[in-house]
Parts: structure tokens; C-alpha cells; sequence
């Protein structure tokens, strides 16, 4: 594509407006906004009125639209701007995490049947680019794990509460006047938004191809002051970490869990909106990508480069699709955890060897477990109001709280 790109835009919020500002600062790029579709006509805008429609089919029906650019909040309508700009044969990029994430197979499979291509860069860790390091740098590693902090919301409520003293509803209040929070915040505290990066991390690092809902996700609502008390006298912070893992036997197990990090970790200090991805491979060992997760101008920023691409007739090949043989997703990991209530646990299932200890009206026990069992009791755990967090092995020995009577055993 070597003329001049013409964008049809949907959505002029948070990150429409960053590619706006974006693009209209960058210098070598042939692309103009021509047609920006948004909900609410009435709203008032910072560009002329004639650039704005509220009926879609005035962009996915224009010929001279190449590209259109899907950056708004309702991920069904969303769904539908993507397929029908796909099979007109219009590329599309999109930010829409929670709508690839859900439809990835079919989205594959629209772009090879119809020629056009989908890029999502921005949909990934915002403005670190993984997606297209994964699928070209890494074309021929061999990946051990990609893990990370994948929500900017969440990160910055944590880094609030573990630096500034902050309580969680004042946390996530600023969180969300700053702009962090997705319409939605439950997405983001819940877990789901990391899950959502996680399933199109794992099929650009693993070529698998896993619906969000089968993967296990645990988020930082229920999180309360003996947790966070119990972190500080550990030395440890708290972070949500999604991880990829691939085992020896060839199985891929992924998770969204909060995690108790120290000093040491490379998590520790990553704070407020910024994310950051850790890989491990066998030949370059590790390496970290940390930037900023959140915002206009970031997530604008992997937008514009996605436009980029297209100018070049960049597509996805999804490489390691066909070099997946032999691996298969897998709930079969024993992991070590601290679970938290201040009511009865659901019966868990548990590994022999589970300490538990008992606070002030309430009670944690830490121990093993395997993911698959999380999985299972996921509702009970939330209905309990429960925490759940993972420790590296040797942090999970040394960990105790030192307000809590540590001397039962519970050995279900
Ligand atoms: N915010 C971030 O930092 C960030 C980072 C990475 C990815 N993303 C993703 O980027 C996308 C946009 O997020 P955002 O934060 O920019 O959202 P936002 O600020 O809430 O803006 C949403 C925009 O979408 C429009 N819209 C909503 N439903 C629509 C529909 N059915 N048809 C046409 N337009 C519609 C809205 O129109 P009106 O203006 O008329 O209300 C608004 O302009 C989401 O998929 C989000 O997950 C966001």
C-alpha cells in the first residue's frame, strides 16, 4: 500500500483522541482521518461536526476507506465493525482486547479467507510492543514463559496502596479520574482485562489458541487490610501477574493472579499504569519490555504504528500456529499460594502440608494447590470474599504473618 491511507476511525474517546494527536504529529506517515463514527452525536467535539457520523455504515460502505480503526468501548459492536470491514477486504487495526481475545480463531480465519489483515498491537500491554516482537523477533526461539503485569488500572491501584498508604476505594477512585480505569473497572480489578492479553499473548508466543473463559483469573477486589499487612511485614508487594508457561511435557499453563513480589523481582518496581512483559527463552534468556499500559497518547502511539505496518503490507502470519504441534493448553500446575477469608472457605481441595493461621476475624492459609482446582472453585472463592495470591517457592517458606497465630495445620 504505498498511496495515501484513508482511515475510517470508530470511537473518539481516551484512546481515539490519542490517535488523533498521534497521528497528526507524526511526520512520515501518508494516513488522514476521513469519517470518525461514535455513539453519541451530540456530544461535544473538538473537531468539525461534518468528520463525525453516528451510523456505521457510512465508513464500512465508503470504497475509499482502506483502513478502518475500531477503538471504541462496546466489544459486540466492536465484533461487528471488525468482521464486516474484513469481509469488505478493508484492513482493520484494533485496540479491542476483550473482542479478539473471544474471537481470535474466527478472526484468523476471516483474514486468510478475505485477504485483509487485522493488527492489535495496541490491544497487548498498550504501548509495549509484544504482539509483533513475538511473532517476528521470536519466530525461532524457543519460549520458556512470557509473564507479566498486563493492566495499568490495577498496577496503579497497587502501587498507591504499597507506596502512598492509600485505601483501595481512594486508590481506584484516582485510578479512574486519571483515566486508567476501563469503562468498565471490574474488567480490570477482576483480572479479566490481563486474561483477555493473555489468551493473544499465548497464541503469538505458543501459537495456542485458548478462549479467556477457560483460563483462571483472580483479580485484586478482595483485597483487604490483613493482606496488604501481610505483604509490608514480608517485605513484599503485591502485583497482578498473568503468566504463559510452557511445561517440559509440552503442555502451556496460563493464569492471571495476584503475586507477592520483593525487592529482587523485576515486578517490584514497576508501578502506577505502566506494564511490563518478562520473557524467557532458551537462547536469549531473559528480557524485559516495561512501558506505559494505559492512556491516550501510549496506546495511540501502538495504534499508529499498526497504521504503520499497514503501509507496508504487514499481516500476522501467525508463525507459531503451525510450529504448535505437540503442545496443548493445561490446567495441570501445582502452585504455591496464599488464600485469604474473613468467612468460611469453600472445602478446597487441598495438597497435604497447608499451614493455616488465624487474624483478628478472619484466617489465611498458605500452601499448594493446582490450578485446575482454582478453576473450579473460583465462584465459592469469590463468594467467600476470599484473596488469593501465589509466592514464588522460596518466598512461600519464609512467609508468615507476624500478627496471626500460626500454629494450626489444616490437612484436608
Ligand atoms: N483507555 C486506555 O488506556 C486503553 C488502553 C488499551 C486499549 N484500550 C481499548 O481501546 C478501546 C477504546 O477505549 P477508550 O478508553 O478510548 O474508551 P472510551 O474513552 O470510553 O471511548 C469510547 C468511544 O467509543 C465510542 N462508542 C462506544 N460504543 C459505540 C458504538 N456502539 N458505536 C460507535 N461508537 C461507540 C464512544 O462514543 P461517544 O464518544 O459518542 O460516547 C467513544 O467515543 C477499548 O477497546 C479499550 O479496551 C484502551
Amino acid at each position: 500500500m504505498n498511496k495515501k491511507i484513508k482511515i475510517g476511525l470508530f470511537g473518539f474517546g481516551c484512546v481515539g483522541q490519542g490517535l488523533y494527536r498521534v497521528l497528526s504529529q507524526a511526520q512520515h506517515i501518508q494516513a488522514e482521518i476521513v469519517k470518525i463514527g461514535v455513539k453519541d452525536l451530540s456530544k461535544p467535539r473538538t473537531l468539525p461536526a461534518h468528520l463525525f457520523t453516528g451510523n456505521a455504515a457510512e465508513i464500512l460502505d465508503d470504497p475509499s476507506v482502506d483502513v478502518v480503526v475500531e477503538l471504541i468501548s462496546d466489544a459486540e459492536a466492536a465484533y461487528d465493525i471488525v468482521t464486516t470491514s474484513l469481509k469488505r477486504g478493508k484492513h482493520v487495526v484494533t485496540a479491542n482486547k476483550k473482542m479478539v481475545a473471544a474471537h481470535l480463531p474466527e478472526l484468523v480465519a476471516l483474514q486468510e479467507e478475505y485477504g485483509a489483515s487485522l493488527l492489535y498491537e495496541a490491544s497487548s500491554c498498550g504501548s509495549i510492543p509484544i504482539i509483533r516482537t513475538l511473532e517476528e523477533y521470536y519466530d525461532n526461539e524457543l519460549l520458556h514463559e512470557v509473564k507479566g503485569i498486563f493492566n495499568g488500572s490495577s498496577n496503579f491501584i497497587l502501587s498507591k496502596i504499597f507506596n502512598e498508604n492509600l485505601s483501595y476505594a481512594t486508590a481506584l477512585k484516582q485510578a479512574q479520574g486519571l483515566g486508567f480505569a476501563e469503562a468498565d473497572p471490574t474488567l480490570d480489578i477482576g483480572g479479566y482485562d490481563s486474561r483477555s492479553k493473555l489468551a493473544i499473548i499465548a497464541a503469538h508466543a505458543f501459537g495456542i489458541f485458548v478462549h479467556p473463559e477457560e483460563i483462571f483469573c483472580y483479580g485484586i477486589d478482595n483485597l483487604k487490610q490483613q493482606d496488604i499487612d501481610f505483604a509490608k511485614e514480608n517485605n513484599f508487594k503485591i502485583r497482578l501477574v498473568a503468566r504463559a508457561q510452557k511445561r517440559a511435557a509440552g503442555s502451556i499453563n496460563l493464569s492471571v493472579i495476584p503475586q507477592f513480589v520483593k525487592s529482587t523481582d523485576k515486578f517490584y518496581s514497576v508501578e502506577n499504569e505502566y506494564n511490563a512483559v518478562l520473557v524467557e527463552a532458551a537462547f536469549s534468556d531473559q528480557q524485559a519490555f516495561i512501558g506505559k499500559g494505559a492512556g491516550g497518547n501510549p496506546t495511540g502511539s501502538a495504534v499508529l504504528s499498526d497504521i504503520s505496518a499497514l503501509t507496508y503490507d504487514y499481516r500476522y502470519e501467525y508463525k507459531k500456529k503451525s510450529k504448535a504441534a505437540g503442545l496443548s493448553y493445561s490446567t495441570d500446575q501445582l502452585l504455591e499460594v496464599y488464600i485469604r477469608t474473613n468467612s468460611a472457605l469453600p472445602e478446597l481441595g487441598l495438597v497435604p502440608g497447608w499451614e493455616s493461621s488465624h487474624f483478628n476475624g478472619g484466617s489465611y492459609i498458605k500452601g499448594k494447590i493446582l490450578l485446575s482446582r482454582l478453576l473450579n472453585i473460583k465462584q465459592a472463592l469469590q463468594q467467600a470474599g476470599a484473596f488469593v495470591a501465589t509466592f514464588s517457592e522460596a518466598e512461600a517458606i519464609n512467609a508468615e504473618s507476624k500478627t496471626a497465630d500460626t500454629k494450626t495445620v489444616v490437612i484436608i
